[in-house]
């Protein structure tokens, strides 16, 4: 495995757990030192159990070497960032570098896989390196789709495993990695599955996109977007789920693939104007979040206090990349509001904004409380504790997480996204 980042780490210490013998190369030294002794750079559900038991067992170990790493091995998964470049596209430096670090390294006939996710026409670019240098390697593309906060169980048990390769025999060998795990295998060429998992994202950020918009119309129409929801989604075609409403999706993948996918449409002659469509909306609400802390106060933020509660993209991870709630507080900030943020997996400074260690804290003489992650904890805050604790009376309440009644009942004045 190269690559001991979310993607890699989790792979590593799953597959370690199915049987197989991994061994990890990590650019960062401090990383493999504190991996090497158990500990797990980042809060994941099960992962630092079967790192532990992985090192016992002595059939997982970590190296800064990657050369070291690869040497022996049958398959060598690719678990390295692609970070989104100046221009919207996938910046594939890191990769280019490593394959070529590693490439006089690999055994003879090694099936070399891209796990994390790379532009379309990716895993062909470098077969078609490989080969003409007469290399044996075989490249195949295998997408990972874990989330976090469900990453382990997410390999364990997925949805689907992709496997995109131009050989049966590489099939097959992929189809051994995973033997112990049930799910539908999905066997195509690599360009198929590397689309598989941009579609897959960009479908998925398209859906709360289009609960966003519906929610913005309800409000502008005078309907409650929890009962139109609720109301389309026992539609078996429709479904309920991933139609939360919010301020935007977020997250270290959704914004960075689908501008990735829209790039590579354009690239291809296919503007996808769709997708172009789905980022500009998820841009613009934030700023639906933020108008309606404006309007809340009055019309003008400069000098109000604003509370601000959530700081991570999602509940169930301390990951602030990509998060609606820092684009929020930025835009807050920039019209003057004196903004005091919580978030319950926070604890560290984040740099430009006051966070504070309780959302009481936070909403102490606050002019308006605003939630911006759907942490289980806000449902059940006291309302007439935050009530008494602010100096004003307006909740936004920009996940629909709480009660409007209760709300209301505390003397507060609520407002939702779209309700
Ligand atoms: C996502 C994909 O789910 C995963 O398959 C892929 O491999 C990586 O990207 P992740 O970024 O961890 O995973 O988070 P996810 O749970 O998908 O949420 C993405 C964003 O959408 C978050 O900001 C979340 O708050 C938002 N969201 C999700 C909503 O606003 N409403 C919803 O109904 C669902």
């Amino acid at each position: 495995m190269i690559g001991a980042g979310y993607v890699g780490l989790v792979q590593a210490v799953g597959l370690a757990s199915l049987g197989h013998q991994v061994v990890v190369g990590e650019a960062d030294a401090d990383r493999v030192r504190k991996l090497s002794s158990g500990h797990v750079p980042f809060e994941e559900p099960g992962v630092s159990d079967l790192l532990e038991r992985g090192l016992r067992d002595g059939c997982l170990r970590f190296t800064t070497d990657n050369r070291e790493a690869v040497s022996g091995a049958e398959v060598v998964f690719i678990a390295l960032p692609t970070p989104e470049a100046d221009d919207g596209r996938a910046d594939l430096s890191i990769v280019d570098a490593v394959v070529a670090e590693i490439g006089s390294s690999l055994e003879p006939e090694v099936v070399l896989v891209f796990k994390s996710t790379v532009p379309v026409g990716t895993t062909d670019r470098v077969q078609q390196e490989f080969d003409a240098v007469g290399a044996t390697v075989r490249v195949a593309s295998n997408p990972e789709f874990l989330a976090e906060g469900t990453a382990l169980d997410d390999f364990l048990n997925p949805s689907r495993i992709v496997i995109g390769a131009r050989s049966m025999a590489t099939v097959e060998m992929l189809t051994s990695v995973y033997e112990g795990i049930e799910a539908p295998h999905v066997v195509t060429d690599p360009v198929s599955a590397e689309m598989v998992k941009y579609s897959s994202n960009a479908y998925l950020a398209t859906r709360v996109t289009f609960a966003n918009a519906i929610a913005n119309l309800c409000e502008a129409v005078g309907a409650d977007v929890e009962d139109v929801l609720l109301g389309m989604g026992h539609d078996g075609r429709i479904g309920h789920h991933f139609m939360r409403p919010g301020p935007g999706f977020g997250g270290s993948c959704f914004p960075k693939d689908t501008k990735a996918l829209t790039m590579i449409a354009r690239a291809a002659g296919y503007p996808f104007s769709l997708l172009e469509g789905v980022i500009e909306v998820n841009q613009a609400q934030h700023r639906v979040v933020v108008d309606k802390v404006r309007s809340a106060v009055g019309g003008v933020l400069q000098g109000k206090r604003v509370a601000v509660l959530g700081l991570t993209y999602k509940a169930g991870t301390a990951d602030l990349r990509g998060s609606p709630s820092l684009e929020v507080i930025r835009l807050l900030q920039e019209e003057g509001a004196d903004v005091a943020a919580f978030d319950p997996a926070v604890a560290e400074a984040v740099p430009g904004i006051t966070t504070v260690f309780t959302a009481l804290d936070a909403v102490r003489d606050a002019d308006v409380m605003v939630i911006t992650t759907d942490w289980d904890e806000f449902r059940h805050l006291d309302m007439r504790a935050v009530r008494a604790a602010m100096s004003g009376t307006a909740v936004v309440d920009g996940r629909n997480l709480l009660e409007p009644a209760t709300v209301r009942a505390a003397g507060l004045h609520y407002q939702g996204i779209g309700r």
